[in-house]
């Protein structure tokens, strides 16, 4: 399973790259508003630093200015993959990107209904939500083992990319449930490194080796 980084923030993608485990970036309007800096330099520099895949999300919300928007996009590097909602016209511009040769990132899917139309439209990637299923009550992750499911039995090629991660128990569920990448935000990140007792058990040990007088 792959590992995205959620965000527009250059110091998080460069310190995720350091630490060797993350593959590719997801970013939304959301996450690029809050950098406060004009979008375009912003995004060619993430693309330029990240080696793998980056989802960039069109805003307009018509088939038209979803691929025109999809297009310029597209044009920053090969690594971008154009980011679009699962809306009529959304899918129309999945179908209709796809054709030319570009990767699209089906966004904002809550439903297994939607991930299948994008499949069948061409998506390269569906991104279902499973926070922001959890926030209504629902078990966002009900959703992830839906599409993976249905996506193998029935032999569709888009990839399974579960969004809106709120927790390590949620990697662990997406990784378990098939799904072939979670984009993270860098504070879950974050906690997937950590364990109380790695903390405690190092810092025994140093102790012990301090009291000891020996070098290495
Ligand atoms: C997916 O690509 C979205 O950017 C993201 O995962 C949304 O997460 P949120 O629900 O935490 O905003």
């Amino acid at each position: 399973m792959k590992i995205f980084l959620d965000t527009a923030n250059i110091n998080e993608i460069k310190e995720g790259l350091a630490l060797g485990v993350v593959d590719g970036v997801t970013t939304n309007p959301s996450l690029a508003a809050k950098e406060k800096r004009p979008f375009r330099p912003l995004v060619e520099e993430i693309c330029a630093l990240v080696p793998g895949d980056v989802s960039l999300e069109v805003v307009a919300t018509d088939l038209e200015g979803m691929v025109k928007e999809g297009e310029e996009l597209a044009q920053i590097g090969p690594n971008v993959v154009i980011k679009c909602p699962l809306t009529k016209d959304g899918l129309k511009a999945v179908k209709y990107l796809t054709g030319k040769g570009h990767r699209v990132n089906q966004t904002l899917c809550f439903s297994a209904t939607q991930a299948l139309l994008s499949a069948k439209a061409g998506a390269y990637y569906i991104s279902p939500f499973l926070g922001r299923l959890d926030d209504i009550g629902a078990i966002g992750m009900d959703l992830i083992r839906d599409i993976t499911e249905i996506y193998r039995v029935q032999g569709f090629k888009t990839q399974v990319l579960a969004a809106s991660i709120r927790n390590p128990l949620h990697v662990i569920d997406a990784a378990k449930a098939g799904a072939h990448v979670v984009t993270l935000p860098f504070s879950v990140l974050e906690q997937l490194m950590k364990h109380p007792l790695t903390d405690i058990g190092l810092k025994k040990f140093l102790d012990d080796w301090a009291k000891s007088g020996a070098k290495i």
